[in-house]
């Protein structure tokens, strides 16, 4: 996708806040815990590669990503520290895996005979790092029992091709205040280590979520994802631990300002008629930019004041309505601040009925994301 430079709608991210949100992290694990920061998603919409180098000056020491081609996105910019993709990766690629040194998840007995095959095939002399995942009550991926992690570590000892450099569940209610489900997973997951003989070099089950209200959560690394953003991984449901930074600021300007008779309508099936005289503001964001026709009636920030989105959102564009007139090029806050008031990323799930992790992805790539240091 095009990013449209030549427009002053953009995505500001403070390398700062993401800074700041690590380091604080970082103080409070204990002595010899990792952090490795998740930057699958482009960096949840902030941007992959300057948020992991950003991290990296932080203290992280490591890098989650998804897919395969996020990892190769960082090695190509030259980051040389410990890369694992936290979903399933076909055997088929094994040896862009090897050639670009990433680590990858098991999660099936399957995928390890495979693997086996096509490592056998490559010929590698390098063994294939791998992270044993047990799924303690996720549902998604992973081996369910504690004897099936154990063949799999078993598995993984007796070939030459494969070295098993961690061990890994993830918490699905960390974030809520009822911990119970919490506690039948870690209980889960210390079963698992219980049955075995020998621990990999990383020991892991930690999300954000995790690492703010559960601090005696098992492992020696964390996979700090949305905290780092500066977002709470809760939403609304539990105080923050530390003061977690924002990082990213949604700005535009008007680029027409026009004052309506009682009676217009605005924008496209005249969903919203004018009640009186009415200064109306054009922005260029529309949905293609992420900004959904679901925030029609929703407000931004102009000179401190909350405007009203009127009238359906367009592809490109949108109106509001300004309580007075306003030049052309007065800036326009989508997420931020602006004067005394602001618009968060969490305000913006509220509205769309959703999570501000699915607002932080939905900011397209035409947006451009410019770094502040
Ligand atoms: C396996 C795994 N670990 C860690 C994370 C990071 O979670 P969070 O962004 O809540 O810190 C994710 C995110 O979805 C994940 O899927």
């Amino acid at each position: 996708m095009v990013v449209t430079y030549h427009r002053p709608t953009r995505a500001l991210i403070h390398k700062r806040a993401i800074e700041e949100n690590i380091r604080q992290e970082i103080q409070r694990l204990p002595k010899g815990t990792e952090l490795f920061a998740v930057v699958k998603a482009q960096g949840y919409g902030h941007g992959a590669v300057a948020t992991a180098q950003t991290a990296l000056a932080a203290g992280a020491t490591g890098f989650c990503v998804a897919t395969l081609d996020e990892a190769i996105e960082l090695r190509e910019v030259g980051i040389v520290e410990p890369i694992l993709i936290l979903s399933v990766v076909f055997p088929s690629y094994l040896s862009l895996v090897l050639d670009y040194d990433l680590s990858i998840t098991v999660a099936t007995r399957d995928w390890l005979s495979e693997a086996q095959e096509m490592l056998t095939e490559i010929g590698s002399d390098v063994p294939l790092k791998l992270h044993i995942k047990a799924d303690t009550g996720m549902g998604r991926i992973g081996f369910l029992t504690p004897e099936e992690v154990k063949a799999a570590a078993q598995f993984i000892k007796n070939s030459p091709n494969m070295v098993w450099e961690g061990l890994f569940t993830h918490f699905s209610t960390a974030d809520e205040a009822d911990t119970a489900y919490w506690e039948l997973q870690n209980q889960r997951f210390n079963n698992i280590m219980a049955v075995l003989d020998e621990k990999p070099h990383y020991v892991h089950t930690s999300n954000s979520a995790t690492a703010l209200w559960h601090k005696d959560f098992p492992g020696n690394m964390v996979r700090y994802g949305v905290a780092m953003y500066g977002l709470n991984p809760s939403g609304h449901a539990l105080p923050e631990t530390y003061p977690l930074t924002p990082a990213l600021e949604l700005v535009s300007e008007l680029i027409q300002v026009k004052e309506l008779a009682k009676g217009e309508g605005i924008g496209y099936g005249e969903t919203y008629i004018t009640s009186d005289n009415e200064w109306i503001g054009t922005v260029p964001i529309g949905y293609a930019d992420g900004w959904l026709r679901k925030m029609q009636g929703f407000s931004v920030l102009v000179d401190g004041n909350y405007c009203e989105i009127v009238g359906r959102v367009c592809m490109d564009q949108l109106m509001i309505r300004l309580p007075k007139e306003y030049s052309v090029g007065t800036q326009v806050t989508l997420i931020g601040k602006n004067g005394s008031a602001e618009v968060t990323m969490q305000d913006v799930a509220d509205h769309l009925d959703t999570i501000h992790y699915e607002v932080a992805c939905m900011i397209s790539e035409r947006v451009p994301r410019i770094y502040k240091e």
